[in-house]
């Protein structure tokens, strides 16, 4: 794809749409938009413009298709993929500016968003009312509603509230055009031809800009119990957490921590935690409802299930201080691994049963090509988050080895009957494994639609394909 450059022309057109305040030019200003939390990766726009309504996106895109420039949505840079990154240079749209909630409509339990709207701002406001938005990934109390949308942003209560593919009910968007669609309608159900909220949904900024979204809102449960569980060996821990769905329970959040993860996050925050020798997996578990009484029965099945895995220890979080306490340590796991070293984090997903086979394959492919690995993640959708750890493997070996074993740990996936990215996306960083998930008939089909949309490729090139 050849793009153009923007010239002092076209910047004088963009200061016009969007006013000279929300057009950047500098190094200094640009310097935050050339990275987002994706390893140490760093490409720079040569404009970025913080629009503030779905008329100047409109006007902004429309120039560029024009023109021929790359554009490069982004919400709050906390990416894992590689896919706020403006690697064609360009603009970045940057949606900062869509920063409010818009209605909260409680007869019908919907909200109206922005795609600014930092997750969790949205969350605590709608709590407020007694009501749940339960899409929480570990960044929610900094990543953007849009960034959520374009991602298929999970979290840990998806075992049981699902992915923001079952809130979103519709989306303003702005195509590579400009032209301004509504893709559905605000309704629960939708049998009226190809479903477009859900296409946008996931395809990572690549068919449009999301400027509104319509969610869905459930009644808030009044009533959570949360237990860590620790096992002696991963497989164990692993193989338990289908046998509490067996068991006949769906809990609020089901998530898998290595000792390592552990380690680190105490390293890495100073937490007060007594970590056991002999200790080499936990299972955090969270159960929710409104009757305590069957919150508790729910939870000594739950025991019962974990028993047969050999099950070494459990502790029942007895306050909400202490809960707190051990979601932080699970939420603040990501950030305390990849502080303590190089690193290049994967984000596997298989179906639950099979979580054993993946964890036991990770750990064998590791020995095979010297590198540790530490996992961690939402074992009761059969997501792992992989963190490859280089510790003190030389860059040589760290180059060489890296990409093999990766390759070797998504065909693992993939054979166990699972895919590449469960929450994180594709982006930038994940394209070149894509064909040891699909087939080339399934990414043609891929390409065939976003040529539908945006024929020029001009919003987020590079991305996905
Ligand atoms: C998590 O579950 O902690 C997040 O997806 C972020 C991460 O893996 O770093
Ligand atoms: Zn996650």
């Amino acid at each position: 794809m050849m793009f153009n450059k923007i010239t002092d022309a076209l910047v004088t057109r963009m200061r016009d749409i969007a006013g000279a305040g929300c057009v950047y030019t500098t190094p200094g200003e640009l310097e935050k938009y050339s990275h987002d939390e994706t390893e140490d990766l760093r490409y720079y726009p040569e404009v970025v413009v913080k629009p503030q309504t779905t008329a100047q996106v409109s006007q902004l895109l429309k120039l560029c298709n024009e023109y021929h420039i790359p554009v490069t949505p982004r919400g709050a840079g906390t990416g894992l993929s590689g896919g706020a990154l403006p690697v064609n240079a360009g603009l970045v749209i940057s949606m900062e500016g869509f920063n409010h909630i818009i209605a909260i409509d409680e007869r019908n339990l919907q909200a109206t968003v922005e795609p600014g709207v930092i997750t969790e701002v949205f969350m605590d406001v709608v709590a407020a009312k007694g009501l749940l938005y339960p899409v929480d990934p570990a960044s929610k109390g900094s990543c953007f509603i849009g960034g959520n949308v374009a991602n298929c942003s999970g979290g840990p209560r998806v075992v049981k509230y699902g992915t923001i593919r079952e809130y979103v009910l519709n989306l303003e968007v702005v195509l590579p055009s400009g032209e301004v669609i509504w893709t559905g309608a605000n309704t629960l159900k939708y049998a009226s031809g190809y479903n477009l909220t859900q296409l946008m949904i996931g395809s990572e900024g690549t068919l449009g800009i999301v400027t509104k979204i319509v969610v869905k809102l459930i009644p808030r449960p009044t009533q959570t119990a949360l237990m860590l569980a620790s096992f002696a060996t991963n497989e164990e821990a692993c193989g338990a957490v289908s046998a509490i769905f067996r068991a006949g329970i769906i809990p609020s959040a089901l998530e898998f921590m290595e000792r390592r993860g552990v380690e680190w996050v105490i390293a890495h925050d100073g937490i007060n935690f007594a970590l056991k020798d002999g200790i080499a997996a936990f299972l955090l578990i969270e159960v929710d409802g409104n009757n305590p009484d069957v919150i508790f029965a729910d939870c000594e099945k739950i025991n019962a299930a974990l028993e047969e895995f050999n099950c070494q220890d459990v502790l029942f979080a007895d306050s909400s201080a202490q809960k707190e306490e051990l979601w932080h340590m699970r939420r603040i796991m990501g950030l305390s691994v990849k502080s303590n070293s190089v690193y290049k984090e994967e984000d596997t997903v298989v179906p639950r049963a099979e979580l054993p086979a993946l964890i036991k394959g990770i750990k064998a492919i590791g020995a095979r090509f010297g590198f540790e690995s530490v996992c961690y993640g939402h074992a009761g959708d059969g997501n792992l988050h992989v963190n490859i750890i280089k510790a003190s493997m030389s860059d040589a070996d760290w180059n060489k080895k890296l990409k093999d074993g990766i390759k070797e740990i998504f065909e693992l996936t993939v054979s166990l009957g699972g895919t590449i990215s469960g929450e994180h996306g594709i982006g930038l960083v994940q394209k070149e494994f894509m064909p040891i998930k699909y087939p080339d008939v399934n990414l043609a089909l891929m390409r065939g639609i976003k040529q539908v949309f945006d024929p020029n490729g001009i919003l987020n090139p590079g991305k996905i394909f």
